[in-house]
């Protein structure tokens, strides 16, 4: 058997995916390595579409290299598809993303969709959340209290919070002017709880557990080839 690199992998979800995309559509876009190969398809496909709603300002700048037009998620009502990778997925579809911090926007556009398409390495598939430290949107000046919070463990959201930064040490500011908190030392066993308790903290903006938007199918790559779950 041929050995496929991680890219390799990454362009074959990222090319199935296409598969999902209905024709005259806008399609919703998430963001990612593998989201890249995703939007390089679109731009090749035969019959184009008539637009996407990406999820960060670098998906926008990614799909008008490919001459697709773009709408803001305030423009669209309903999304037939939401493609998007992730960074884990659990046995239900429940996932961590935000590896790439771009989980406001990427949980705002899932939510118009009808089907999540979730792609990515199959290696992301885990028993129960956690081993990928949790991102967390915070405004900045709640990332303290925050931090303290998780310190705590109250809620069983017991865990260690780092502030994201760039190479140069400055923190990281999202696409929404925020910053990033990323949590190690969690195991999330209710999903869906963890998500409301953590949303509802003052300064949170969005937690990257997708669990209210988990994924409807997970198109998952592995050298034997791509294994599609259904949730
Ligand atoms: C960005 C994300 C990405 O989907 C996630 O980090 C996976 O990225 P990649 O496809 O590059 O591995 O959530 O905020």
């Amino acid at each position: 058997m041929v050995e496929l690199s991680s890219d390799q992998l990454k362009q074959a979800v990222g090319r199935a995916a296409l598969a999902y995309v209905e024709p005259g559509q806008i399609v919703g876009v998430g963001t990612g390595t593998t989201v890249a190969h995703f939007i390089t398809g679109l731009g090749e496909m035969r019959d184009p579409i008539p637009g996407a709603a990406p999820s960060s300002e670098r998906s926008t700048a990614a799909l008008a290299a490919v001459g697709i037009p773009v709408l803001t998620a305030n423009e669209v009502e309903r999304l037939s598809v939401y493609v998007d990778g992730t960074d884990e997925i659990d046995p239900k579809g429940y996932l961590i993303k935000g590896g790439g911090a771009a989980l406001t926007r990427e949980k705002i556009v899932a939510s118009l969709a009808d089907r999540f398409v979730c792609i990515a390495e199959e290696y992301k598939s885990v028993p129960v959340l956690g081993d990928f430290k949790l991102p967390v949107e915070v405004i900045p000046e709640a990332a303290a209290a925050i931090a303290r919070r998780f310190a705590s463990g109250l809620q069983g959201t017991s865990g260690t919070a780092v502030l994201r930064r760039n190479a140069d040490g400055t923190p990281l500011i999202t696409d929404n002017g925020q910053h990033i908190l990323d949590i190690n030392g969690l195991k999330i066993t209710d999903p869906l709880a963890f998500e409301s308790a953590v949303n509802d903290w003052p300064g949170v903006v969005t937690v990257g557990v997708f669990a209210h938007q988990k994924a409807s199918i997970a198109l998952l790559g592995a050298p034997d080839g791509i294994r599609t779950v259904e949730f």
